[in-house]
């Protein structure tokens, strides 16, 4: 933690930039390194708690380690996004409700539109993009995902 605050001199003017390393760090922004953060740029706690919950970029809560964002936009739904994200529920009870799996592995994210919607129904998982994606492709997507983890064992 010490060594992103000192990467950015400690300077309160980068605090979205030092949040954001916070976040590539620990995949969310934890309420005590948020507090933290505050007492070591002298900044007010609510002001970096209140910049942290503005965006929707941040997160407050844990993440897993792949996150799997399925775009519902209107091009993406129109070619069966739903389809998508009932696999999702399936297979691992991801829905609104409960976005993360217990082993913190997977977070389900819906999301509005990916600026590309040539592409729909798409998927991003952590920074990969995914094109004209069906049922057969997602899960074979997610297969290799938990082949890879169970090697990694
Ligand atoms: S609606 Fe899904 S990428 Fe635009």
């Amino acid at each position: 933690m010490n060594e992103i605050l000192d990467s950015f001199n400690n300077d309160p003017y980068r605090l979205i930039a030092i949040l954001q390393s916070v976040q590539e760090e620990y995949r969310y922004l934890p309420e005590p390194v948020l507090s933290y953060i505050a007492t070591n740029l002298g900044l007010p706690r609510a002001r970096v708690f209140g910049v942290a919950t503005f965006y929707a970029h941040f997160s407050l809560q844990p993440k897993g380690k792949y996150v799997v964002r399925i775009c519902d936009g209107t091009a993406c739904h129109v070619n069966r996004s739903q389809s998508l994200l009932d696999l999702m529920d399936e297979r691992f009870k991801l829905n609104d409700n409960k976005p993360t799996t217990d082993d913190m592995l997977f977070t389900l994210e819906k999301v509005s539109c990916l600026g590309a919607c040539g592409l729909a129904p798409v998927v991003v998982i952590n920074d990969r993009v995914y094109g004209q994606v069906n049922v057969d492709k997602l899960g074979a997507v997610l297969d290799e995902i938990l082949e890879d983890e169970e090697r990694r064992r």
